[in-house]
């Protein structure tokens, strides 16, 4: 609790730069929680100066990808203003990711992930991962040049104003600190390669999806090639999804799976807030459903209404807390804090009509639950 309010007390004074601010604050949490390792750690090597030098390519002057690596897409995307995203990913010859732990998944030394960013046609940043010796993972961030001939690694603080957006905004490239927020605020750091993430059976209700590019990698694509080891057998046979009573509400809790539960889980530092977003492979009951539908706020924040008590109160969307947070773009009440700058109207769409179809019976659900 104390972390939570240090995060919000945080947050009302630096509402100029709220994303720095909770960031911080973010990595300080989780630094403080995360086990120190007893293993002495080697240096931390750089990222490479140029995107060129990460081995995306295999002839940067015509951009041609490597054939080499796996191109995929997540069910439930990131939306981020709008852009148009790209991913790619690089296993090491010979090596596998072990998916025992259907939850996280265990990528061998020297996995890359790179994510590039387009607005209008223009590829404007790419983002980029690699698994070190020590385990830890390199981030780095190369931005493109407006004629988009080169990309160069951006400094560590990220980069404002790297591509104009509506309404007088722009597309903020964002600072490690700001990665490392959402990235290491769960169990697993890599979060769109996952077992839910590319469950072979994919939600066609899914907000902002992008078309599986081709070759279609999913969790049966990379059984079938040995790339994937170890995963439960079920999870093939029956493809995993989002537990919901309608389609509109597991599209509303696969949104917040992919653009909240990498915060808002029960396994990093901002689990005390109870907000559980996050959607297991192998959870018993809905903690989506029961942290929001009928739950109170827990601290409501600056500029909220003050008829939201609920996060969720079913039946009334304009009352309900998460709505307010998912409408705003106001620094202290925005949600989520980081990585955008615009409202994501069909998120807000979404969200609404999911409430507004939700049963007010929930209530009494919820309450025999906890009466139990
Ligand atoms: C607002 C939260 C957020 C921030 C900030 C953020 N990411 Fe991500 N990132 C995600 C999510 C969620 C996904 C998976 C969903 C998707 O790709 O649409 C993702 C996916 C990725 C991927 C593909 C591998 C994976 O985990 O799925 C890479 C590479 C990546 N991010 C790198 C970065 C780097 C480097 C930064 C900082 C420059 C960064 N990200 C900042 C949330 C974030
Ligand atoms: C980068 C991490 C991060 C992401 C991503 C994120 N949040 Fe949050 N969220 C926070 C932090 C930190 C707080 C506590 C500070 C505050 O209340 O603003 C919070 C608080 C909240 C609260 C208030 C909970 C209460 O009862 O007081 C709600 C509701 C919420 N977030 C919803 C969302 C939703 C919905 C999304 C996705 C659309 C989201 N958040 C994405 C970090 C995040």
């Amino acid at each position: 609790m104390a972390k939570v309010t240090a995060i919000t007390e945080q947050l009302r004074s630096n509402q100029g730069r709220h994303s720095a601010a909770v960031g911080a604050m973010l990595i300080l949490t989780f630094g403080l929680l995360k086990s120190v390792s007893a293993v002495p750690q080697p240096a931390t090597a750089n990222p490479p100066a140029t995107l060129k030098d990460t081995g995306l390519y295999t002839d940067f002057g015509t951009l041609l990808v490597d054939p080499a690596h796996l191109t995929f897409a997540p069910q439930y995307p990131l939306w981020s203003d709008g852009a148009t995203k790209r991913r790619w990913i690089s296993l090491p010859p010979g090596k596998v990711i072990d998916g025992s732990d259907p939850e996280v998944w265990i990528f061998p030394v020297g996995t890359r992930f790179w994510k590039e960013f387009s607005f209008n046609g223009q590829r404007v940043e790419t983002r980029y991962l690699e698994r070190r010796a020590d385990g830890s993972w390199l981030y780095a961030a190369y931005a493109w040049s407006p004629d988009g001939r080169e990309a160069h690694l951006v400094p560590v603080r990220g980069k404002r104003g790297a591509y104009p957006l509506a309404g007088g905004r722009s597309h903020t490239i964002p600072g490690m600190t700001d990665c490392k927020a959402c990235h290491q605020g769960g169990a697993s750091e890599i979060l769109g390669f996952s077992t839910l993430q590319l469950s072979s059976e994919p939600d066609p209700g899914s907000l902002h999806a992008e078309l599986r590019p081709d070759p279609g990698v999913d969790l049966k694509y990379l059984v079938d090639r040995g790339l994937l080891v170890g995963l439960p057998k079920t999870l093939l046979e029956t493809p995993p999804r989002v537990a919901a009573a309608t389609a509109t509400e597991r599209a509303a809790l696969g949104y917040m799976h992919g653009n909240c539960g990498h915060c808002h889980n029960d396994q990093g530092s901002l689990r005390n807030i109870g907000l559980f977003l996050r959607q297991g492979v192998k959870d018993a009951g809905q903690p989506a459903i029961d942290s929001t539908v009928n739950h109170p706020v827990k601290k409501p924040a600056p500029g909220q209404s003050p008829d939201a008590v609920l996060r969720v109160e079913p039946e009334h969307p304009e009352r309900s807390g998460i709505m307010q947070r998912v409408g705003s773009r106001y620094p202290a009440l925005q949600m989520p804090p980081l990585g955008t700058e615009l409202v994501d109207d069909e998120a807000v769409a979404l969200l609404y009509r999911w409430i507004s179809e939700t049963a007010p019976l929930r209530k009494e659900a919820h309450i025999e639950q906890k009466g139990r």
